[in-house]
């Protein structure tokens, strides 16, 4: 098969789950590009793939903008298959609320979503996890992008079910997709910017510009925190999610979180997390 996979990712977390899952299908004799999903970038050729895995983060237990703007664009098809991948620092089931816009979108357009995978990776913003647990989710990646590639091999996929409470909640804050830009507009930086430019050459929204050596930011934020979470100096000062700034790649190939080390936040969700895939290994039971 050839597969074309189509990624919004903030700070690299999506596109590092969705390369996993390439590598891991190409190990199975399948063919994979991937296009970054980013704005003023011209559309993919679609023709000539067998199937989409469309990937996004979370963002406030919905699906960002951007990807959301790029799923309505996608040619008329008919019965495409799709796959939808995601990552979210919390392995919440509210969660799998966010794919419920994204299928409908991909349904109206004539695409076939046969599976959706959920990828837990270490948050971008609320705090920054220890690169113990960055280290085991990345263990866990490993092992769930090899089983999710079989799946995919096999022609088939898990699909999630969502409650009408998760429902509820998820469209609730998507109250966050109008509220993003008027909060990025209070953007700013603090004394230590060097005028480097990285934070206007990573936004996937082209919403930096740099004026006399100083970022300055426009009116369409999408909060993906690529500009904070990149900046060599931690200097962008993301306005009232400041005290939720994560700043800084993390490590992933270190010591991996043992049980007993898993943050207390959502200790038992991310265990049952960490421990559903290990024990797949162990019984061969898929999900
Ligand atoms: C504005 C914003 C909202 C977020 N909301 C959620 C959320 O509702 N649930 C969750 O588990 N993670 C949430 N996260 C964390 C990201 O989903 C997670 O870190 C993800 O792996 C980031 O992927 P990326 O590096 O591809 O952008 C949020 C992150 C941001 C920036
Ligand atoms: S990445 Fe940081 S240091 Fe560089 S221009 Fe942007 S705010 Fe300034
Ligand atoms: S300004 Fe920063 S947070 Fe907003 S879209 Fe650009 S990179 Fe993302």
């Amino acid at each position: 098969m050839k597969l074309l996979f189509c990624i919004f990712s903030g700070t690299g977390n999506t596109r590092r789950v969705g390369e996993l899952l390439a590598a891991e299908l190409n190990a199975l004799g399948h063919e994979t590009e991937l296009y970054a999903v980013k704005r003023g970038v011209p559309m993919p050729i679609f023709s000539g793939y067998d199937a989409l895995i469309v990937g996004y983060p979370v963002h406030a237990f919905n699906a960002p903008t951007p990807f959301l703007a790029f799923l309505k664009q996608l040619p008329k098809a008919e019965n495409m298959p799709v796959y939808l991948m995601r990552s979210s620092g919390e392995p919440l089931r509210l969660n799998d609320a966010s794919g419920i816009t994204p299928k409908r979108i991909l349904k109206k357009r004539g695409y076939s979503v046969v599976g959706e995978f959920s990828y837990v990776m270490p948050y971008n913003i609320i705090f920054r996890h220890s690169d113990k647990m960055a280290a085991r989710m990345w263990q866990t990646a490993k092992a769930r992008a090899k089983r999710d590639a079989s799946l995919i091999d096999a022609g088939g996929g898990t699909k999630r079910r969502v409650g009408p409470f998760r429902r509820m909640a998820a469209f609730a804050l998507r109250i966050e997709h109008t509220a993003m830009p008027l909060v990025g507009r209070r953007f700013r930086v603090r004394e230590g910017c060097i005028g480097c430019g990285k934070c206007a050459a990573v936004c996937p929204q082209g919403n930096i510009t740099m004026k006399d050596g100083r970022p300055v930011f426009g009116k369409s934020c999408v909060g993906c925190m690529a500009c904070a979470f990149g900046c060599p100096k931690d200097a962008v000062s993301v306005s009232l999610f400041n005290s939720w700034r994560v700043n800084g790649a993390y490590s992933f190939e270190g010591d991996a979180a043992a049980d007993e080390e898993v943050c207390k936040y959502c200790h038992k969700s991310y265990l049952r997390y960490f421990h559903e895939i290990e024990n797949e290994a162990e019984t061969g039971h898929k999900e």
